[in-house]
């Protein structure tokens, strides 16, 4: 179903530095835009997968990996690909803010406290979703801990997407630590509800359910 798409996946942290040692995360692995990414090249997919910091590894002639450190970064990175791309899977945890300089040298430790002042981050979904085609699809993560599905519905409009894959951290087993995800799919006329499964079984779900949803706009 996805033989000969191109798709542009971003997956892990960003780290935002605030010297050269020293940097602003989070506990992202890049676990499922990486199952995504594999299940796509194995189903004849041509996949960009632009990620941040992250242990993993993929090594598979259809897919491309694009390491980016910032998410300033990732945004170059991807505005270049997106045009050319049927899909767009946003599965990395992007950092919001980023310290508003960074220092050239180590920071010295001086006074008793510190104070680090942040700026706002490009939203990559949200500015590529401005100029999403109809004949594009785009895909949003959300991670939420409370009024999920009001915040998972706010996303799919505020960014222009498709879908969105929520996370709850409510939900044990689920979200960054886990090699299990448990998800519900929002979408703007439904939403479907999964059960606790490994990550390379949530990212076939998740892509039998893309498919579904393309192919009833392609009507
Ligand atoms: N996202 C992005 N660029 C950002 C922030 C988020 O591309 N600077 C993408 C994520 O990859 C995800 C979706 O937007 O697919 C939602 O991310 P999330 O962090 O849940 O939403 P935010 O809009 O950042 O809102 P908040 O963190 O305040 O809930
Ligand atoms: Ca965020």
């Amino acid at each position: 179903m996805f033989n000969g798409k191109k798709v542009l996946i971003t997956a892990g942290p960003t780290y935002e530095p605030l010297d050269p040692v020293r940097f602003i995360g989070n506990h992202s692995t890049g676990k499922m835009g990486f199952a995504l990414a594999r299940c796509l090249a194995e189903q004849g997919a041509e996949v960009s997968l632009v990620s941040g910091p992250t242990a993993l590894t993929l090594e598979h002639p259809q897919v491309q990996v694009i390491s980016v450190m910032t998410a300033d970064e990732m945004f170059a990175a991807c505005n270049k690909i997106a045009p050319g791309a049927d899909l767009w899977i946003f599965a990395a945890a992007v950092a919001d803010y980023k310290p508003k300089d960074t220092a050239v040298n180590k920071i010295k430790k001086s006074d008793a406290s510190f104070t680090i002042e942040l700026v706002k981050n490009v939203d990559i979904a949200a500015t590529l979703g401005k100029q999403k085609r109809p004949d594009q699809f785009a895909v949003g993560f959300a991670l939420e801990t409370d009024q999920e599905l009001e915040n998972a519905r706010g996303k799919l409009l505020k960014k222009n997407l498709n879908m969105v894959v929520l996370n709850s951290l409510r939900d044990p087993g689920a979200g960054f630590k886990h090699d299990t995800n448990k998800i519900t799919i929002v979408k703007p006329a439904s939403v479907e509800e999964y059960s606790l499964k490994g990550k390379d079984e949530v990212a076939l779900d998740i892509l039998e359910s893309i498919n579904a949803e393309w192919a009833c706009l392609q009507k």
